[in-house]
């Protein structure tokens, strides 16, 4: 028997085909979680299987142990399987199974080894932070952000062959209103500006009250726009600025964020591959006019039937929805596509749930090979009053600004921990510290649930935040360099048998990792790897208190260096895949 990566799922896998085999169909052998106290893994089957058989339950449970025992897939030594209570089958991985484990699967190079299989090279686009353009990030772009990248770090080390596709906002009605505003106030427009992107917002501001008071600036506006969509040169050079000085100022965010954008195909890429969205669709009966405008509606959905998607609009002009019909399309035919993420707020959930189904009846109607859609949306911030968090003015708080706040607040708590550190160093741990904590805290929540923001919770050394899991990781680092030891070190070469209950419980919180991944692929959400990390920081902890590590018995010595090592690499590799990079000191 081998040293299976996912033994939970090995063992589904395994005596699954045995109790098929014994049993037949109507055997259910699926592997749930045992009480810890007793086992690690239990499959019920035989109860409800004896039931049905009018059999005895104990007898079901003794004819599947014999006929696992007589495959030769399960040796004693490495899983221990008995019948428990009523006529349940537990699975034990043995202190020798949990040891060679832990021998085997040393860090993230052995890790990403062997969890690749769980996506096995599918291709994915996933698309965020997709922020629209000509305005500064705010708060409202974190969580697509954070969100996005963990997930897609999470889905690279598990296999997936993934593109990023950053589907900004960079063709649309605003841009009338900002060309007319850079036009009428003389404005130089020029990327070099570090505060051209403010500019914008401002002139977008002032263009659009007047375009609401004056009726010649509304003119004036919608003829900007007229002639960008006709491709004026001077209109469309501007407009090719616009985006410039908005793509230097985000890419100054994504670079603080560790955020990975392999490609940024706006939605003004698509201006030209919507026609044939709408022959298409009308083709095949999908899309009606309706009031002058193209729509869908989908007849075999209680709300949709009358709610439409509309995807072009009455006076001619794409849309959203036209825009993300032929993304859908550009992405499966251009990229290979077999799966599109959105990662956006709840608010545009009709929007994707008819975007998916539309993309459904479209695709099977003219036998297009149809990729999994998946909107993976996220709840609201919160202040402390329990709306939307804003600035006292009332505009939302911008994202630097909130970066800053949070790396001045980290510097505050490292200085005062560590008074005699050098400025610099105590800098660069305040910004990851400071950016770590505003990112797990968002992170750690639920994504579809709202939070309440709390710079004192995030940044908060005890709980499950940022702080507290950098520390631990800090902490191990130390218990290393003191002995002027490596975790590289080949500890497990001679290491004693696992026995303490502190030893044992470590190593079953290690080796419980593929499952997390499991979790976190399967519902994409990352608040589980989170949750993980917190629980085994506090096992390590108490296992640390519990077990001397620096004992006279060589052997146990290297046991409790190569649990130590283990905890580490795999805290540093789950922060890595949350897009926090762990510090050695702290
Ligand atoms: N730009 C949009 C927004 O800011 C998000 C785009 C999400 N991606 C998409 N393909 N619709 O709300």
């Amino acid at each position: 028997m081998q040293i299976w990566f996912h033994p939970a799922r090995e063992i589904q896998v395994k005596a699954g085909e045995i109790a098929r085999k014994t049993f037949g169909e109507g055997f259910d052998a699926s592997v749930r979680a045992a009480d810890p106290r007793f086992a690690d893994f239990q499959i019920n089957g035989a109860l409800p299987y004896a039931k049905a058989a009018k059999s005895n339950p104990r007898q079901i449970a003794q004819k599947f142990l014999d006929a696992l025992g007589a495959s030769g897939e399960f040796d004693n030594s490495l899983v221990e399987i008995s019948i428990a209570g009523p006529g349940f089958l537990n699975f034990k991985l043995t202190p020798l199974f949990l040891r060679e484990w832990l021998a085997k699967y040393k860090g993230a190079d052995s890790l990403k080894d062997a969890a690749k299989s769980f996506v096995n090279g599918k291709k994915i686009v996933i698309d965020f932070p997709s922020p629209n353009t000509a305005k500064q990030m705010h708060v409202g772009h974190l969580r697509p952000m954070v969100i996005g990248e963990a997930i897609q770090r999470l889905l690279r080390f598990c296999g997936a062959d993934m593109t990023c596709d950053n589907h900004i906002g960079d063709w649309g009605t605003n841009f009338g209103i900002l060309i007319y505003g850079i036009k009428s106030q003389n404005y130089h427009l020029d990327a070099s500006n570090p505060s051209a992107l403010e500019d914008l917002e401002q002139l977008y501001k002032t263009g659009s009250a007047k375009a609401k008071e004056s009726p010649e600036a509304a003119d004036a506006a919608r003829d900007e726009l007229v002639k960008l969509q006709n491709g004026d040169p001077e209109n469309t050079a501007l407009w090719r600025e616009i985006i410039k000085v908005s793509q230097v100022s985000f890419d100054k965010t994504y670079a603080r964020m560790g955020i990975t954008i392999d490609v940024t195909l706006g939605e003004s890429f698509y201006r030209d591959k919507v026609e044939r969205i709408y022959n298409e669709l009308s083709e095949i009966g999908l899309a009606e006019e309706n009031q002058g405008a193209l729509v869908v509606f989908l007849k075999d959905h209680e709300r949709f039937k009358t709610q439409p998607f509309i995807i072009r609009k009455k006076d001619g002009a794409s849309n959203y929805a036209s825009t993300d019909l032929a993304t859908v399309l550009y992405r499966v035919e251009h990229f290979g596509a077999q799966e599109i993420i959105y990662v956006t707020d709840g608010r545009q959930q009709d929007h994707f749930q008819q975007l998916f189904l539309t993309v459904g009846k479209w695709f099977d109607a003219k036998g297009y090979r149809k990729p999994e859609l998946r909107h993976v949306w996220f709840g609201t911030i919160l202040g402390e009053d329990g709306k939307a968090i804003k600035t006292k003015s009332g505009e939302p708080v911008r994202l630097k600004a909130l970066l800053d706040e949070a790396v001045a607040r980290a510097l505050k708590i490292v200085q005062a921990k560590t008074p005699d550190m050098p400025e610099s160093e105590a800098m660069n741990i305040a910004e990851t510290v400071g950016v770590a904590a505003l990112r797990y805290a968002d992170l750690s929540q639920n994504r579809t649930s709202d939070y309440t923001f709390s710079w004192d919770k995030m940044l908060a050394f005890d709980g499950n935040t940022a702080p507290y899991l950098l520390y631990a990781v800090a902490r191990i680092h130390s218990i290393f360099r003191k002995l002027n030891l490596s975790p590289d070190d080949n500890f497990e070469k001679d290491a004693a048998a696992l026995e303490t209950p502190q030893e044992i419980e470590l190593a079953r919180k290690l080796i419980a990792l593929p499952n997390v991944f499991d979790l976190t692929l399967s519902e994409l959400r990352p608040h589980h790897l989170c949750g993980y990390l917190y629980e085994l920081a506090g096992t390590f902890s108490t296992f640390y208190n519990a077990n001397k590590v620096i004992v006279d018995d060589p052997a146990t010595q290297n046991k409790r260096l190569m649990l130590c090592a283990r905890a580490l690499a795999f805290m540093e590799t789950g922060l890595r895949l949350l897009g926090i990079e762990p510090l050695k000191k702290m």
